[in-house]
């Protein structure tokens, strides 16, 4: 017999969303890995991307297609018939597929945006709407910017829509304008008026220019919401998205007030946290609840006291529910090529080829001899490496000299290889990573302008591999380089070559918001 409580559906948007902040783009392979780490995380829905950006982009959703079993696999697509034509194409190979179409609803943007009047958006989302239906029954649409949007506008649209055989309806609050009183409000008043909202599943995806898209959501969850849109560690455009590990952990932590049922398996959040973190460069900040290094440190004396005569006096949750312990030490200077790659493939690394795996264990034994206690982590850092190594054959270090002493200029003597041939470069700079940077320049005749440059200890401990984030820009072009090593110096020089291949590649890909329907 099935649980009488209510289900509330988890619609993670880290690849499709999530990757639509600057900087935060992902390989096809690093959105399979991704999606198979939901896949454990038990998301209800994954959507994986919006195929008729380009090329890769249908390719990743594709793939992910190809892969997932459980999960719904979702594609995002304008209310249009070659984006709807596309999505259902990437989709074919799911075992459950959804197909997603949005609209603007807003005067501001049907006005400025689509230069549509009211009754042609009505038309033009129920033309999309039906069109998906020839593909599939898993048609979820979404008003966007209904959070500026007019209500009655709102329930005339959703009611047209659910009409032409939509399943889900989702508000989104795009520019993050709303509160959360208001917000559920507006739930509430559209389960209420419209008069065939019996038929659908009503969903959110608020967006977190106020900081308030998780109590937004959850404000519309209280209002009759069963379906919210959620990022890995709130990963989106601008402020980003509502943060997936926030919403669920509200929701099973405080379920004595919202009473829903959820599929997700909890512990799976820290790896999940930590794999979008390494992929997209973009760092967990220490006091973010939940997923940061702080949310279950219990730091003050007085703290501390009570959490040892009880856990409960300052502890709302269990550090190991949501997975902080399992970034346990896996392996060390023993360990054979098979664990290392089981290890791998338990964490969703999957390297294809045997010389992938190779050249990875090469890297994990010079790993192994400089640090003695490698963690998951380290291995992630790793793979994506070894990712960066053999995936971008234009720019490579071959090797780095660095001198830096008190009173003493920094200089640094970098060896490249562009294109296959070696060219050597001296430059000095205000630090050792500023020469390095400078040589690098200095070497490739690039031109880029640095807009980020952070480094993380990607365990504990001085002998802790450094994760370096480098952000640079080419005019609207930005990308994120990331780079590991023991040696800091060298995971700067790693990240910012990472960058400088990437700014190589073409951005021809079309963004699902901006321009016309
Ligand atoms: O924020 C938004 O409105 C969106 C839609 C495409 C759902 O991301
Ligand atoms: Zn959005």
């Amino acid at each position: 017999m099935g649980s009488s409580i209510p289900h509330l559906m988890i619609f993670d948007t880290t690849l499709r969303d999530g990757e639509q902040s600057p900087g935060a783009s992902m390989t096809r392979e690093e959105k399979l890995r991704i999606a198979s780490a939901l896949e454990r995380l038990r998301v209800d829905v994954i959507e994986a991307g919006f195929p008729i950006a380009s090329p890769d982009d249908f390719a990743a959703v594709r793939a992910v297609a190809e892969t997932v079993r459980e999960s719904i696999v979702c594609a995002l697509a304008r209310a249009k018939g070659e984006d709807i034509d596309r999505a259902a194409e990437a989709l074919r190979p799911a075992a459950r597929g959804r197909i997603h179409t949005f609209i603007a609803t807003s005067p501001i943007h049907m006005e400025r945006k689509l230069g549509l009047q009211p009754d042609e958006v009505v038309e033009q989302a129920v033309w999309a709407v039906r069109h998906a239906r020839q593909y599939t029954d898993d048609v979820e649409f979404s008003p966007e910017d209904a959070g500026r949007s007019e209500p009655d506008f709102l329930c005339r649209i959703v009611e047209a829509v659910i009409k032409a055989g939509a399943r889900t309806i989702n508000i989104p609050d795009t520019v993050g304008y709303n509160v959360p009183e208001q917000f559920g409000a507006l739930i509430g008043r559209l389960i209420e008026r419209v008069p065939n909202s019996d038929k659908a599943i009503f969903s959110v995806h608020c967006h977190n220019d106020l900081g308030l898209a998780v109590a937004n959501s959850l404000a519309a969850v209280t209002q009759g919401a069963r379906q919210v849109e959620c990022t890995l560690n709130g990963l989106g455009e601008r402020a980003g998205n509502a943060a997936l590990e926030e919403i669920v952990m509200a929701l099973r932590t405080r379920r004595d007030f919202y009473d829903l049922e959820l599929a997700i398996d909890t512990t799976q959040i820290v790896p999940c946290s930590r794999l979008v973190s390494t992929i997209t460069g973009f760092p967990v900040q220490p006091n973010k609840a939940i997923v940061g290094a702080n949310a279950f440190a219990h730091e003050s004396g007085i703290h501390q006291d009570g959490v040892l005569k009880s856990r409960e006096t300052y502890e709302i949750m269990r550090a190991q529910d949501v997975g902080w312990d399992t970034n346990r030490l896996v392996l060390g200077k023993h360990s054979g090529r098979n664990a290392f790659r089981t290890r791998l493939s338990e964490l969703g690394v999957v390297l294809e080829s045997e010389s992938e795996v190779n050249e990875a264990f090469q890297r994990f034994k010079i790993l192994a001899d400089r640090k003695h206690e490698i963690f998951d982590d380290d291995l992630l850092a790793l793979v994506t490496d070894v990712e960066w190594s053999s995936a971008n054959e234009h720019l490579q270090l071959v090797s780095l000299k660095v001198c830096s002493e008190t009173g003493e200029l920094p200089s640094a003597e970098v060896t490249l290889r562009i294109d296959g041939a070696e060219r050597r470069v001296v430059a000095t700079g205000a630090g050792p990573v500023d020469a390095v940077f400078k040589a690098i320049i200095k070497g490739c005749d690039a031109t880029a302008t640095l807009l980020l440059y952070s480094v993380n200890a990607i365990t504990s401990g001085t002998d802790a591999q450094g994760d370096v984030t480098v952000r640079l820009a080419d005019g609207a072009h930005i990308v994120n380089g990331q780079g590991a090593d023991v040696d800091i110096i060298v995971a700067s020089a790693k990240a910012y070559l990472n960058a400088l291949n990437k700014l190589k590649a073409p951005m021809d890909r079309a963004h699902p918001q901006h321009g016309g329907i």
